[in-house]
């Protein structure tokens, strides 16, 4: 099969972190098909050589196992070409056809790494050029939009020009092996779906923190914050893998119409949930690893004076049968005191209690996936251990712990995120992409949290890099009993 990948935004931030990495391991994995052609488009004058000579220093940064030797990327860099466009000048989509019509491909990948803002103009353009024929997918990296309007906005204009099989909403959290574990763990298992529910489970936890800082893309992060960044998309994605229903086989639409249904079934804000189950951050300067870094608005391109939120921590809940009343927390951050994005699946304590167990809220039974740096399983069980202690003549039980750990069952070679997802488009399968009636209703859901943030004077509360963010996320849970993982 032969394919052509368009990538508008060849020299930008994604493409040069996540993009180049992901199909250079493809390539080297044997999985990309060779029949293809890789073209990276921006506003600089750059020769095809120039280009690859530019992506070939990126990989001068990237870890030793997944750097290419010299001959390795010569083969690699075969696959790529550059074109300069200007995206509004519709004359430099007709060289794009020009250049494709060289060589017709089955397929043709647009993959739009730009600013969302160019969206519209590239879809429209792409249409103009007769470039939206039924061989051409489109990828859409995300935040789609800023708000529910301008999402409906870009949907509606993309959905003018493709049909909804023709568009890859991407949500990289969903090609992360663990995510696709969570799937096989609930429904490929029959072990914990009788648990799987309110009458067991206690609470859920979502935790997706950084050590990183926003980087280069201060800009960018300033006009964006962490509840559009990261909770609307990739933490609303892991809670509907958490939380939807089993669907009825493992194609696309089956798999989106049950998350949309949890979308759908969060439980709308109020005043006083707005109030008490949101919190709001902004790093202030501390030390990550032992090394002093400044405060967020001390980085590069951000207003010294803003309000925009490097972390978020809020309580939701979803009404339906399935789990009225559990709290499911999430918190997400940029420098918190580790790189750790996890689920934890908090189950409720025994009913009737003939033993001593520890009163801390942790040590109960908890499954634990873990999405990154690690990539596993734990479940955490309470076991007699090999000195027995009694209190008041009763059996005292100690935590203990079943570890799986994936990267060392199946290798740490395994397909990393973009990769995955990469290869899906190129195939042509939507399973783990998002539907445009998802990312709706989703921004449908954040909004009134951004609207009440709009209209507060006050500025988010500050935490010090390094930490695990505001005392107030802390609060907001010890409110309901709980306690968050590394705090009990
Ligand atoms: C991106 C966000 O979608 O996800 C970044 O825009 C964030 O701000 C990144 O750093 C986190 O992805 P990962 O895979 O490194 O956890």
């Amino acid at each position: 099969m032969s394919f052509d990948l368009i990538l508008f935004g060849g020299t930008g931030d994604l493409a040069w972190r996540k993009i180049m990495p992901a199909l250079f391991q493809a390539f080297r994995h044997g999985s990309l098909p060779v029949e293809g052609r890789i073209v990276g488009v921006a506003r600089d004058d750059l020769s095809d050589e120039q280009y690859r000579a530019l992506i070939k220093s990126r990989f001068d940064s990237v870890e030793l196992a997944k750097r290419p030797s010299e001959e390795e990327f010569a083969r690699f860099a075969q696959m790529l070409g550059y074109l300069r466009m200007d995206l509004s000048n519709p004359a430099d989509y007709a060289a794009l056809a020009a250049r494709l019509q060289e060589r017709p491909a089955d397929v043709v990948v647009m993959y739009l790494a730009t600013a969302p803002g160019l969206f519209t103009t590239v879809c429209e353009q792409i249409a103009v050029a007769g470039l939206n024929g039924p061989t051409t997918r489109v990828v859409l990296e995300k935040p789609l939009g800023h708000d529910l309007a301008s999402n409906r906005a870009i949907n509606q204009t993309v959905r003018s020009v493709l049909t909804e099989q023709q568009i890859f909403r991407i949500d990289h959290y969903l090609g992360k092996p663990s995510v696709q574990n969570l799937f096989a763990l609930r429904f490929g298992n029959a072990l914990f779906e009788p648990l799987w529910r309110r009458e067991h489970i206690a609470n859920i936890q979502i935790t997706i923190a950084e050590e990183l800082g926003v980087e280069k893309r201060g800009a960018f992060y300033d006009s964006t914050g962490a509840l559009r960044d990261m909770v609307q998309n990739h933490a609303l994605q892991l809670l509907c893998a958490v939380a939807m229903e089993p669907p009825i086989n493992a194609h696309a639409d089956a798999i989106r119409d049950e998350k949309l249904k949890v979308l759908r079934s969060l439980k709308p804000w109020t005043p006083e949930t707005l109030s008490q189950h949101v919190v709001r951050g902004q790093y202030a300067a501390g030390a990550i690893k032992g090394e002093a870094v400044p405060a967020y608005r001390h980085e590069p391109g951000v207003n010294p004076d803003s309000r925009t939120e490097t972390f978020v921590a809020l309580r939701a809940e979803i009404a339906n049968w399935r789990w009225a009343g559990v709290p499911f927390y999430i918190r997400t951050g940029k420098r918190l005191a580790g790189h750790d994005a996890h689920i934890e699946v908090n189950f409720r304590p025994a009913p009737h209690a003939i033993f001593n167990t520890p009163q801390n809220c942790s040590e109960g039974n908890r499954l634990v996936i873990n999405l990154q740096p690690r990539d596993g399983l734990e479940l955490h069980l309470l076991a007699q251990g090999a000195n027995q202690r009694h209190r008041h003549g009763t059996p005292m039980l100690q935590p203990v712990q079943l570890d799986l750990d994936f990267d060392k069952r199946f290798g740490t070679e395994r397909v990393g995120a973009y990769e995955r997802l990469l290869l899906d488009v190129i195939d042509g399968r939507l399973n783990l992409f998002v539907r445009s009636d998802e990312q709706e209703e989703a921004w449908r859901w954040v909004e009134p949290i951004l609207d009440r943030w709009s209209n507060d004077p006050t500025a988010p509360r500050a935490y010090a890099a390094g930490t695990w963010g505001p005392s107030a996320a802390s609060a907001m849970i010890a409110r309901d009993g709980f306690c968050w993982s590394e705090e009990c």
